[in-house]
């Protein structure tokens, strides 16, 4: 016990500082761009039809400037709010942005990924297409989506929670081709949770970040330490399949390196994403739970989460989290 508390201890010392953030920076499950028209940053974040902040870099200062679906998605669930959108995730092709996205009823595989289009990111330009049309199923939920180009084809990565981290072939950026979805990653141990997926291309790699742990709103009850969000990274040659962590450890069969853990005021950081920044190069972002909030007795729902990011480092071809 004495040997666990001192690694996390080590494990507590071994990450820098978050870097710095002005302005608005509330988010939860961000995703991040920069427009190509003028370089500005547009982050978005699970909330009513989708939140959207602007800035003129990763620091600030955020401003919170509105919704992108205001009127909510047309998919419609039973018991889920249509402005109830979670888990953006915003990439440009074809001369526009498509943003994928998911409505769930919490705790439950009753869950849609849909998208929508814009040309300029702005709140309420957005197109709503609706679902993409992954097929239900008891293997995975359809959550969390993560768009990525491999090859010159479109895939999905989302999921799960239910069977962990999944990827499917998309016949267009709107819709979902036939060929079942795959497992990219999954924790074989009892209360395997992995979700909220990002991956990203360096070098020779396809680099898979994931969310593993409890995630929760961290407001009453907390996670033994050690058993809240973290962030963990697996990779591969040819995206699609075969991941592995740094020991060499089958990613579908509970490998997973590392990447972040909880820190000072980081708590449980998850939602991550990466952009290759102009200034900084390749920047993590994502969201934490501040320690002086849990501390304190927590606030209700997502509104107690904060954003964060750090410049990535590289060594032997694996990121690590560097200081600001
Ligand atoms: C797999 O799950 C177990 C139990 O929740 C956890 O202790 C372990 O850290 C997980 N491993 C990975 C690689 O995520």
């Amino acid at each position: 016990m004495l040997a666990l508390f001192f690694f996390f201890i080590a494990l507590a010392c071994a990450y820098p500082n978050r870097g710095p953030c002005t302005g608005d920076c509330w988010t939860h499950d961000p995703t991040m761009i920069q427009r190509h028209s003028d370089g500005k940053y547009f982050r978005f974040a699970t909330g009513t039809g989708i939140n959207t902040m602007t800035s003129d870099s990763v620091k600030g200062p955020w401003k919170d400037v509105g919704s992108a679906l205001p009127k909510g998605s047309i998919i419609k669930l039973d018991d889920v709010s249509s402005t109830d959108i979670w888990a953006p995730d915003v990439h440009f092709q074809n001369n526009q942005y498509y943003m994928y996205y998911a409505l769930s009823k919490t705790g439950t595989q009753d869950s849609e990924i849909g998208v929508a289009t814009s040309t300029t990111l702005e709140p309420g330009s957005w197109t709503d297409h609706g679902s993409v049309g992954i097929p239900a199923n008891s293997n995975y939920n359809r959550i969390d989506p993560n768009w990525i180009s491999i090859g010159g084809k479109n895939y999905l990565n989302f999921g799960s929670f239910w069977n962990d981290i999944q990827q499917i072939e998309m016949e267009s950026p709107l819709k979902a081709a036939s060929a079942p979805a795959h497992q990219l990653s999954f924790n074989q141990t009892l209360n395997h949770r992995e979700e909220g997926s990002f991956m990203f291309q360096n070098g020779d790699f396809y680099y898979l970040l994931y969310c593993a742990g409890i995630a929760g709103r961290y407001t009453a009850t907390y996670p033994p330490q050690g058993e809240e969000y973290h962030i963990r990274v697996c990779r591969s040659t040819s995206g699609t399949g075969g991941f592995v962590d740094q020991d060499g450890v089958d990613c579908t069969k509970t490998g997973g390196t590392l990447l972040l853990a909880s820190h000072g005021q980081v708590f449980g950081p998850g939602g991550p994403g990466v952009i290759n920044d102009k200034n900084l190069g390749f920047v993590m972002y994502y969201h934490y739970y501040p320690l002086a909030e849990k501390q304190g007795g927590g606030k209700a729902g997502n509104s107690g989460y904060m954003y964060a990011w750090n410049e990535l480092g590289w060594e032997n071809g694996w990121p690590f989290v560097k200081a600001a």
